[in-house]
């Protein structure tokens, strides 16, 4: 009875593994533990700008997703950032498998193809319907996987004066219409926020602009990218500390959303300890590693080729930088869905002179009716079929994504809590993952076997 019952169960695995992310008075928490919510990421856009074009993105290839998402979960990682996707295709497998890994998405709407971005220095010609059908298209594919974190509005768009004095009003207006859409056809708040440029001199002061005032405008989070921190550095030497007290009184989170300068090789990542550590853990949510793929410009922590991957020792050295973290605990009281943040003021404000223009004429009201949703996946499914190696070129055998999070309907499997206990088995990830799962609310060990029971239960009921 109990093994039928089992063998039921390793038929499915839940639809819906992570709960989604709130924000409350600048910190980000699960919606439904309260715990805070630290971003464990990686930046994901294999084939880096031309990663996305007709009929591929870095979210629709099941082979690749499956490969690269096992590694990352591997990794200890919870939050994944992909520049720019194809919002015509069919993301619900790769984001089906991420929110089973445990795993959220944060999405730029931008993308380098034509009408899909803004000029920085002309931004007015490309303010059009073309462009506006795009942003809707994007959000209407994404905003029903529950495991999206957050969008972002743009990503560098401002990156030196000319742009700093031609964008910002135009950054408003996208934040504006962009959680507009989102406000009258999602089903729950989706954060919309910016990514900014590693220049010190623009990062602060477009900060405060596009976080000030009317809430209907504002970002709801902000991305800085820095590459300050290079080689074995310290809180002080590398500039964090500037950069700490730059941001300590934003009243929306704050987290990198790069970083990891690659000018020593290979990366050590001493900066991570720093990041999630008492200097900095009250002001930033965490961040992003770029980047998981290793292209020209050498940042990668996996080398893949067609459908198989080589982990590269950037790779092996965050493993052991995530394995060694330990996140603030802060679980908040059941106020979450009240509380409330009030913006500061844009006035006195360098660029509180902005007029905020209106929707392009001929903007749409709505995309193209391709909606994502999230499915269910078979135990079978989890399973890497790819050739992965190890850093001296062994193959790495058994890997698979394991699920984790909610005990609902049959979501734990014979197969994969004998994966699980393979992957605590081997140390650094199993840790990764216990420490990480914040948003999870589950570890591996004891509570799989009541994710077990609580999967046999739920396959009861439903026969
Ligand atoms: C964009 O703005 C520039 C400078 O303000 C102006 O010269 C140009 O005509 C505008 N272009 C469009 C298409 O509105
Ligand atoms: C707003 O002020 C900034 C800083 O003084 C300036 O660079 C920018 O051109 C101004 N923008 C507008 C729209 O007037
Ligand atoms: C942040 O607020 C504190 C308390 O009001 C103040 O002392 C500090 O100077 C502020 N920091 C910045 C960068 O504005
Ligand atoms: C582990 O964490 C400690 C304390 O935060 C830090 O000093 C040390 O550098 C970290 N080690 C690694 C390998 O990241
Ligand atoms: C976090 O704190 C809660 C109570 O505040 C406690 O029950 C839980 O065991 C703690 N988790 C960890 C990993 O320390
Ligand atoms: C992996 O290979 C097995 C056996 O060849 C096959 O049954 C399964 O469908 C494959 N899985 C994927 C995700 O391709």
């Amino acid at each position: 009875m109990l093994r039928s019952l089992l063998s039921l169960a390793a038929l499915l695995t839940t639809a819906l593994a992570v709960n989604p992310i709130e924000i409350v008075d600048k910190k980000f928490y699960d919606s439904v533990t309260h715990k805070q919510f630290y971003i464990i990421g990686v930046d994901y856009q294999p084939g880096g700008s031309s990663g996305v074009g007709t009929g591929s993105d870095p979210l629709s290839d099941p082979t690749q997703c499956l490969r690269d998402f096992a590694l990352l979960q591997k990794l200890g990682v919870n939050t994944i950032r992909v520049y720019s996707v194809d919002n015509t295709l069919n993301h619900d497998y790769c984001m089906s498998l991420l929110d089973t890994a445990g795993m959220y998405l944060l999405l730029d709407v931008n993308t380098p193809l034509s009408s899909q971005s803004l000029n920085r220095y002309e931004p007015n010609t490309t303010w059009t319907a073309d462009y506006y059908f795009h942003i809707y298209s994007t959000i209407d594919a994404f905003k029903a996987y529950e495991n999206v974190l957050g969008f972002f509005s743009g990503n560098e768009v401002v990156n030196d004066v000319t742009s700093l004095a031609a964008c910002p009003g135009y950054l408003r207006a996208l934040q504006r219409d962009m959680k507009a859409y989102i406000k009258k056809t999602a089903n729950r708040t989706i954060p919309v926020g910016y990514s900014t440029a590693d220049d010190a001199t623009i990062r602060s002061e477009l900060g405060k602009y596009l976080t000030c005032g009317d809430d209907a405008s504002a970002a709801d989070f902000y991305g800085i990218n820095t590459y300050e921190w290079c080689g074995d550095s310290s809180f002080t030497s590398s500039g964090y500390s500037t950069l700490t007290s730059a941001f300590e009184n934003f009243s929306v989170p704050v987290f990198f959303s790069e970083y990891g300068c690659n000018t020593v090789s290979p990366r050590t990542f001493t900066e991570v300890a720093a990041l999630y550590g008492d200097q900095m853990n009250g002001v930033f949510s965490g961040g992003l590693i770029y980047e998981y793929n290793e292209e020209d410009n050498n940042y990668g922590l996996v080398n893949t080729d067609g459908d198989s991957a080589q982990l590269l020792q950037d790779y092996v050295n965050l493993q052991s930088a995530y394995a060694n973290l330990s996140i603030p605990n802060v679980t908040l009281s059941s106020t979450i869905a009240t509380a409330t943040t009030t913006l500061p003021s844009c006035s006195g404000l360098n660029l509180d002179n902005w007029t905020i223009p209106a929707v392009p004429s001929g903007a749409p009201t709505a995309g193209a009716d391709n909606y994502g949703t999230l499915i269910e996946l078979t135990a079978e499914e989890l399973v890497v079929n790819s050739t992965v190696t190890d850093v001296s070129g062994n193959v790495i055998s058994g890997l698979s994504v394991t699920p984790v999070g909610r005990a609902v309907s049959g979501s734990v499997s014979g197969t994969s809590s004998a994966s699980a206990s393979a992957t605590g088995g081997e140390g650094k990830s199993g840790n990764g993952t216990t420490s990480v799962s914040g948003a999870v609310g589950m570890g591996v060990g004891v509570s799989l076997g009541m994710a077990v029971l609580a999967a046999v239960g739920a396959v009861v009921v439903i026969v």
